[in-house]
């Protein structure tokens, strides 16, 4: 079955499963047509300014409150909230990993999260966590909502299937899809297995940068941006809805399918987004521009140009810079840096930094390209080169990140990654022409 999704970023989408099933010139009729509820849902104080006020009105076949029973807890123990300090023994450094192992058991896609950063305060609302799914099961009667923070997902290996209170997301490593804090989804593998990474945005949404002087294209276009129309089903068989709030996981049994909303309009809407339609700007002729240059996404912190998160690809385009060093820079940053690779190389690292993989490079830790990596740009004969099969990422912060036991315990942490520096040899000789031999 395709499904079919309506383009753009943050519109005011309308869409219905039934003739008629979706109310017109008002959102709360006394009998909706069908027998179905209305019922609002709110991504915004109801007050916030009209930029930044998201809500939805969703026509559905029970509201909401018959979605839940009464609750008990429910333990998922690899997935994390901040603050989660000092679970762990592990010095302070930049670390690397290999891809986090696949699964033996079977694992949905719940089960299968293993955070490893977390970031600010959940309670607070601010802040984040990084994860990475890997799972082999769908789920088949579980339900799951998450009351502390957007998702956004980036599949490494593998299709899956979002199905969602709102319709229907297929998704395929080089996508990403975001879902809202509070939106009812399921999760079905397309592929056998599958793997990909996960930021857990506890604040304020992710939304479009501001481009400045670059204007009104280019970078992630709205158009590009793609909402699913509605999707429901009409299923009385039992189910769970698993919640996770305030750091906890709480699960309720149901006797019937929560994906019952057969009609929709309003802003606060899941999407998802094809990387390769983000149009890169950068340096023409000498030089770069700081890697904020390829943000897809951004959420702002409040205060302003620093960044809740920042989603930052690095995709294929052209390295043309004259006289330049032209792979990163060396850096320290007042933000913090977790990477992820989708496939290819990237070019500060010539090894080790795999498909799968995993850096972190977190508040004023010094960073930049391997020995490996400098060695070939300081020989590069600089004509234009095409950087190509690429695409990797970073969701980057404001708040330092905290490493989790997991992820410092994992064996695919790599122990030697501060290694791949020990080789920048020393340069400075006393004389203008410096020692590049
Ligand atoms: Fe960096």
């Amino acid at each position: 079955m395709a499904f079919s999704y309506m383009p753009g970023f943050g519109n005011d989408f309308e869409t219905e499963t039934l003739p008629g099933s979706l109310p017109q010139g008002r959102n709360s009729p006394q009998r909706p047509a069908y027998g179905l509820y209305a019922e609002q849902l709110s991504g915004s104080p109801f007050t916030a300014p009209r930029g930044t006020n998201e809500r939805s009105w969703l026509y559905r076949i029970r509201p909401s409150v018959r979605h839940t029973g009464r609750f008990k807890a429910e333990k998922y123990p690899l997935w994390k909230s901040a603050p989660n300090v000092g679970d762990h023994e592990l010095a302070l450094g930049q670390y690397r990993w290999n891809p986090v192992p696949m699964p033996k058991e079977p694992t949905d896609f719940i089960a299968g999260m293993r955070s490893i950063t977390t970031a600010g305060d959940v309670l607070g609302q601010t802040g984040m966590a990084a994860h990475v799914y890997v799972a082999n099961r769908s789920m088949a009667d579980d339900h799951f909502f998450n009351a502390d923070g957007e998702l956004l997902i980036v599949p490494q290996v593998g299709a899956l299937r979002f199905v969602t209170e709102m319709g229907v997301i297929e998704l395929r490593p080089g996508e990403i899809a975001v879902l809202p804090r509070g939106l009812v989804f399921k999760v079905e593998l397309v592929d056998e297995t599958v793997r990909g990474y996960v930021c857990e945005n506890y604040g304020a949404k992710l939304t479009l940068p501001d481009r400045g002087p670059i204007g009104a294209n280019c970078l992630a276009n709205p158009r590009d941006f793609k909402t699913p129309c509605a999707w429901f089903e009409d299923k009385e068989t039992p189910c769970r809805l698993i919640v996770k709030w305030c750091g906890q996981f709480h699960v309720t049994e149901l006797d019937h399918s929560p994906l019952d909303v057969v009609a929709w309009h309003g802003n606060y809407s899941p999407y998802k987004y094809d990387l390769a339609t983000f149009s890169p700007v950068g340096a023409i002729l000498f030089d770069h521009p700081d890697p904020s240059i390829f943000t897809v996404l951004t959420a702002p912190s409040g205060e302003e140009g620093t960044a809740n998160i920042d989603f930052v690809i690095f995709p294929p385009r052209w390295l043309v810079a004259e006289n330049t060093f032209r792979p990163p820079w060396y850096h320290r940053n007042i933000m913090s840096e977790f990477m992820g690779l989708i496939h290819g190389q990237y070019d500060a690292k010539e090894e080790g930094f795999v498909p799968g993989g995993i850096s972190l490079h977190n508040l004023m830790l010094a960073h930049g390209p391997d020995a490996t990596g400098f060695e070939k740009a300081f020989h590069a004969d600089l004509k234009p080169v095409k950087l190509d099969n690429t695409m990797a990422f970073m969701f980057e912060t404001r708040f330092p990140q905290m490493l989790t036991r997991y992820a410092a315990e994992v064996e695919t942490r790599q122990d030697n990654y501060i290694d791949c520096w020990a080789d920048l040899k020393k340069r400075f000789n006393g004389t203008p022409e410096g020692d590049w031999s």
